[in-house]
């Protein structure tokens, strides 16, 4: 899938696949204690991570675990309140930085690459394994703010106010990222995702340093110790800065939000580089013929050149599965 060879139907799989729109994963998340329990149970994430798999028989499965688990191995504390989302004791100055972990062990995530390895081994031969990190700035975003802010504002305005200290923390990000990708890669990923949730909240001036600039010294740093890694980037609302993305050579796979044309994409990215994507997951939720038009839209635009079906952001917990049920059916035209 991830070699980027065409098929007559795309490989399908959907962001966020293990989730609350699933009652068995309900069913083991209420028994799982906190969130981060839940991520660092092998046992227990092994098991949401098939759950998909087993349901629905996609071509990939996503290992089960969040992008927050690197600020926490730094050290940061990171919580995940019922309801409300990831909160955390924000890093926002010299000696925030300062009281982190010295340096990146990876060996606090040893319970996510157990599940890796497990995962692995239980997957059919033909289903891909992504691992996954997020990008700097995305992951900055939380670590500074200490939660999800509307257009990232805390961390975009202190990347105007203190260079030096953004440059510190992205640094450290890039090194602990290369260093938990080629760990994943090494237990047992095929492929890793790097999710760059907020691209669309960096101004020009901003983006190529903070957002490109980062993922590229990843890609490079994960490449040079893993030659045969395949990445897959997904920058939310990069837009026509999609295009620079593709010809870079960066990515293996580009990620398609939501918003992007796919007459557009199939033009400026998919000429470059395999897409992913862009079913809206309002869409999915929706249902009815406009689900059925939708697929039909994206699988013939991109027909012909290497393109895997997927949502131009997470599943929705609020998803009915009969409607991810139709949508396979769509995409793989029975
Ligand atoms: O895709 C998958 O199925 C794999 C698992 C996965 C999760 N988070 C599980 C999760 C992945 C790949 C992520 C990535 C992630 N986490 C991102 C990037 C992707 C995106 O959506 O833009 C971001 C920004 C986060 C941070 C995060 N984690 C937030 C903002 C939240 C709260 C939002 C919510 O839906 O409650 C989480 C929690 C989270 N991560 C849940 C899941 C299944 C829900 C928590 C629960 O089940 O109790």
């Amino acid at each position: 899938m991830i070699d980027g060879k065409t098929s007559e139907r795309p490989p399908v799989w959907l962001m966020r696949q293990a989730g609350r729109y699933l009652p068995e994963y309900r069913e083991v998340r209420a028994r799982a204690g906190t969130f981060l329990d839940l991520c660092y149970n092998p046992d227990l994430a092994t098991e949401v991570t098939l759950q998909p798999i087993r349901r629905f028989g996609f071509d990939a499965a996503i290992l089960f675990s969040d992008i927050l688990v690197i600020p926490h191995a730094l050290g940061q504390d990171v919580t995940f309140a019922e309801g409300e989302g990831p909160r955390l004791r924000p890093v926002n100055d010299k000696e925030g930085l300062e009281a982190l972990a010295p340096s990146f062990d990876v060996d606090r995530l040893a319970p996510v690459l157990e599940t890796v390895r497990r995962v692995r081994t239980a997957l059919p031969s033909e289903t891909a394994l992504l691992g996954f990190c997020g990008a700097p700035w995305t992951v900055a975003s939380y670590m500074i703010a200490g939660k999800s802010t509307p257009d990232q504002a805390p961390a975009r305005l202190l990347a105007y106010q203190d260079d030096v200290f953004f440059a510190a923390l992205v640094d450290r990000l890039v090194d602990a990222s290369v260093t938990y990708l080629v760990a994943q890669l090494d237990a047992g990923a095929d492929a890793v995702q790097i999710f760059e949730s907020f691209a669309g909240a960096l101004p020009p001036a901003l983006f190529d340093r903070w957002s490109l600039g980062p993922i590229s010294r990843i890609a490079e740093g994960v490449r040079a110790a893993r030659p045969q890694a395949r990445i897959l980037v997904f920058p939310r609302g990069a837009a026509q800065r999609l295009e620079m993305l593709a010809q870079s050579g960066i990515a293996d796979v580009i990620g398609l939000d939501w918003s992007v044309d796919p007459d557009w994409a199939q033009e400026h990215v998919q000429a470059h580089v395999c897409v992913q994507g862009n079913l809206d997951p309002l869409s999915l939720v929706a249902g009815g013929s406009q689900l059925d038009a939708a697929v039909d839209r994206i699988v013939a635009t991109f027909a012909g050149r290497p393109h895997i079906f997927n949502l131009g952001h997470g599943i929705l917990p609020e998803t009915p599965v009969a409607h991810v049920e139709q949508m396979l059916r769509r995409v793989r035209g029975v």
